[in-house]
C-alpha cells in the first residue's frame, strides 16, 4: 500500500469524490482517503462521505471570519489527516497563495473544460454561448491563479447541436469520474513530473 493520504474537498454534489473512492476502493488508486472536507454544511458529499466510512467535516465559510481563517481550520484538518495530496473535487472557492504555498505542487483540480478556455463557474453556459464544437474536462495542479496550474490530463466531448447545459455537464461528467482517478494514480505513483510552471511530464 503507498504512503499517500488523501483530503477531499467538495462543495456540493460529490459525484467525483464518489468516483475516487470507487477508485481506491477497487484498488484503482493506490492510497486511503483520510478526510473529506466541505464548506457548505448542505453538501451531499458530507453524507456520502460518511455512508462510506470516511471521516468528512465542513468548515462553514459563512461562519469564518475570513478567508485566512477559512484555509487556516481546512490546514488544520488536512495536517491532522496526514494528508499528502488534496483534491478538489468540485469546490467552488478559490484558495489564496497561503493555502497554495502549504500544499505546493499537492494539489488537484477537475476543471469541466478544456482549460484554458472557459475558465470560472460556469464553463458549459459559456462553452454553448461561444459555440465551440468539442469541449471536455481537464486535471491540473493548482497554483494561485484561477483554473491555471500546469495541466496533467484532458479529454474531451462533442458539442451537440441540441446540447443544453445539463446534457453537456453529464457528457462530461462522464469522462471526469474516469479522468479523476487517473490522474490521481499517476500523482500516487510517482509518474507526474512538473517541468516548470506550465509542463507537466507523465513519467512510462
Ligand atoms: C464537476 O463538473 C466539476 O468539474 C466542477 O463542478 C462539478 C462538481 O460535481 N468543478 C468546477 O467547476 C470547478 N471550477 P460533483 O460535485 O458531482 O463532483
Amino acid at each position: 500500500m503507498s504512503k499517500h493520504v488523501l483530503g477531499i474537498l467538495c462543495s456540493g454534489r460529490g459525484s467525483n469524490m464518489q468516483s475516487i473512492l470507487a477508485a481506491v476502493e477497487s484498488g484503482e488508486i493506490k492510497a486511503k482517503v483520510g478526510i473529506v472536507l466541505t464548506d457548505k454544511p448542505e453538501a451531499r458529499a458530507l453524507i456520502l462521505a460518511r455512508e462510506n466510512g470516511i471521516k468528512a467535516v465542513c468548515i462553514n465559510r459563512k461562519e469564518c471570519t475570513d478567508q485566512q481563517e477559512f484555509e487556516e481550520k481546512l490546514v488544520t484538518e488536512l495536517r491532522a489527516a496526514g494528508v499528502t495530496l488534496v483534491v478538489l473535487a468540485g469546490f467552488m472557492r478559490i484558495l489564496s497563495p497561503y493555502f497554495v504555498g502549504e500544499y505546493r505542487h499537492q494539489i488537484l483540480n477537475i476543471h469541466p473544460s478544456l482549460l484554458p478556455s472557459f475558465g470560472g463557474a460556469h464553463a458549459h453556459r459559456d462553452v454553448l454561448a461561444y459555440g465551440t464544437k468539442v469541449s471536455g474536462c481537464t486535471i491540473h495542479f493548482v497554483d494561485e491563479g484561477m483554473d491555471h496550474g500546469p495541466i496533467i490530463l484532458q479529454d474531451t466531448v462533442p458539442v451537440m447541436d441540441d446540447d443544453t447545459e445539463e446534457t453537456l455537464a453529464a457528457r462530461v461528467l462522464k469522462k471526469e469520474h474516469v479522468l479523476y482517478p487517473r490522474a490521481i494514480q499517476l500523482y500516487v505513483d510517482g509518474k507526474l513530473e512538473i517541468l516548470d510552471d506550465r509542463h507537466v511530464r507523465i513519467k512510462q
